[in-house]
């Protein structure tokens, strides 16, 4: 079995003014090659906020610990921008097979700019 994805002890805590919110517990899970996890939670239990973590895409106040292994890497504690990127390079080779991920985007693109009556994208 190859690991894809070890999760270890992951938490996730937001800063508020006066107090903190911990959003994630010491989340654990393995995920190998080929297989797909469901999660699966009560509206406010964290289940966004763990992945927005692991993809380097958490709200400025939050701070995430533990580990996210993803190949010889941590991507937990990693600067947001290069575990974004890694992430995203993943998650390309993963769907496309290929660097060409232009068609999906501008898809989305378009159906997001025909939702908001207009597109203007930078
Ligand atoms: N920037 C933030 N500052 C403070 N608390 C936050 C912030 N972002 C999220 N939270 C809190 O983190 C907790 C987990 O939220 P999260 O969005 O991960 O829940 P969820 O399981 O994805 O819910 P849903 O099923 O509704 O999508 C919630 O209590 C939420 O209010
Ligand atoms: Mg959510």
């Amino acid at each position: 079995m190859t690991a894809v994805l070890k999760v270890e002890d992951m938490s996730v805590t937001f800063d508020l003014h006066d107090s903190e919110v911990q959003a994630v517990r010491e989340m654990n899970f393995t995920l190998a090659e080929g297989e797909t996890l469901a999660v699966v939670g009560e509206s406010g239990s964290g289940k966004s906020q763990a992945f927005l973590s692991i993809m380097g895409l958490l709200a400025r106040n939050g701070r995430a610990t533990g580990r996210a292994i993803m190949g010889d890497v941590n991507l937990i504690g990693m600067p947001p921008n290069q575990a974004r990127y890694l992430s995203w390079q993943r998650h390309r080779d993963d769907f496309s097979g290929s660097d060409d991920i232009a068609k999906p985007n501008s898809q989305g693109q378009d159906a997001i700019g025909r939702g908001i009556g207009h597109a203007s994208w930078f």
